[in-house]
């Protein structure tokens, strides 16, 4: 079968579905690359680097999209901005497309997937069991992210991070709250103690408290209502109550704060509002908050989506991609999770789609012209 790479079209996205690396394992796999005309170089990996991985190049995006069975990709699918037209529309019928395509917040996609005959999995349903774990692209993305908020917050910061003795006296170690102890949320806690800083950690899930411990953070401890995670490890939405109990007992560690780093997400849903207003107002003059949550609404009721902005004497950082900010080491790791996914699923060069296998159905979203993937579909107006 022959993969075909596209440049990443969305502005702002650095990275590369696949690395040449990558891409030798899979012709030793059996399958043919054909990898579009500066696809890599934004991310360090120029064109001669896939040519001798065995990968041919091709600039026209129509003769790759046209020529290819299986399309990898970062961002999903959207209007070529020379082309004028879709990428989708460039694919032909049968075509498999593995990428991110978030389809509980973008359905009408799914849907149009279907009516092109292309059959879809997506990077982020894969579930989050032990099998599937080097197949975790959203991990592996949100371990990138969260390095990177630390980095770009200290940058906003007119402070250092660690205690500092010297002859012109001391300085004390910066304060930095994060709220959300998953992926993203745990690898802030280690970036953000590795520079000195003092880390406090607040999540709803009570669960992650001694990984927090254990990383050097101390744990805010908020009462939870009810069993706050479901079975694949995630957390449930929340009551109004609830979040508003939260936001009384996380006031006092935010105002004496001077990063903000928010990383809470209820998959599917509207991420919930954990900073408002009058939080801010009452943060230090020169503090910052990154909201990591501002692609599906954010968790600050001041941050705007992929904007940096001061408001109240605090800069909000609202950057919806931070992997793109570290792009060799994302699409690094993003390639090896698709390697281990096709891997998984293909047999000489060949893809087998097979729904009874329990990692391809819970990524599936389109196959044979139909959404299968169950919560999308009911979402399908
Ligand atoms: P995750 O699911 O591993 O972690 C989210 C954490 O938030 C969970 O531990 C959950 O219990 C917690 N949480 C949910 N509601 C909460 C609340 N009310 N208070 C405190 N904690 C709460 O997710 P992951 O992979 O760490 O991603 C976190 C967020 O970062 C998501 O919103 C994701 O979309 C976003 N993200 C943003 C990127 C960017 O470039 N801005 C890149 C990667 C991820």
């Amino acid at each position: 079968m022959l993969i075909g790479v596209p440049k990443e079209i969305v502005s702002g996205e650095n990275r590369v579905a696949l690395v040449p690396d990558v891409a030798a394992k899979l012709i030793k796999k059996g399958f043919e690359i054909v990898v579009e005309k500066n696809a890599g170089s934004k991310a360090g990996f120029p064109d001669e680097k896939y040519i001798q991985a065995g990968a041919k190049i091709i600039a026209d995006p129509i003769q790759l999209y046209s020529a290819s069975d299986i399309v990898l990709k970062v961002q999903r699918p959207t209007e070529h901005p020379d082309l004028k037209k879709h990428e989708l529309e460039m694919m032909k019928r049968g075509t498999l497309l593995i990428s991110f395509l978030y389809s509980l917040h973008y359905p009408e996609l799914a849907k149009k997937m279907s009516v092109l005959g292309i059959d879809a999995i997506s990077m982020d349903a894969i579930p989050r069991t032990t099998l599937a774990q080097k197949m975790d692209a959203l991990s592996s993305q949100a371990n990138i992210a969260g390095y990177k908020s630390v980095i770009l917050a200290a940058n906003y910061l007119g402070k250092i991070f660690p205690l500092m003795m010297t002859a012109a006296g001391t300085i004390s170690p910066a304060k930095i709250v994060i709220m959300g102890a998953g992926v993203a949320g745990l690898q802030a806690l280690g970036t953000a103690r590795r520079l000195g800083a003092v880390v406090e950690v607040s999540d709803v899930r009570p669960a992650v408290k001694e990984e927090v411990l254990s990383l050097g953070g101390k744990f805010i401890e908020v009462p939870t209502d009810t069993a706050m995670q479901d079975t694949g490890g995630y957390a449930k939405g929340q009551s109004e109550e609830f979040l508003k109990k939260q936001k009384e007992i996380i006031f006092k560690h935010v105002t004496e704060a001077d990063i903000v780093i928010t990383t809470a997400l209820v998959p599917g849903k509207k991420a919930p509002i954990l900073l408002t207003e009058e939080m801010v107002k009452m943060m230090r003059p020169g503090s910052v908050v990154l909201d990591m949550a501002t692609e599906f609404g954010g968790n600050c009721q001041l941050s705007e989506k992929g904007k940096t902005v001061v408001k109240h004497n605090v800069t909000i950082i609202g950057e919806t991609n931070l992997p793109s900010l570290v792009p060799y080491h994302a699409s690094e790791m993003y390639a090896k999770n698709l390697f281990s996914l096709i891997e998984h699923s293909s047999k000489e060069g060949k893809f087998i789609f097979n729904m009874d296998d329990e990692i391809i159905r819970g990524a599936a979203i389109v196959k044979d012209g139909e959404v299968v993937h169950q919560k999308t579909k009911e979402l399908i107006k």
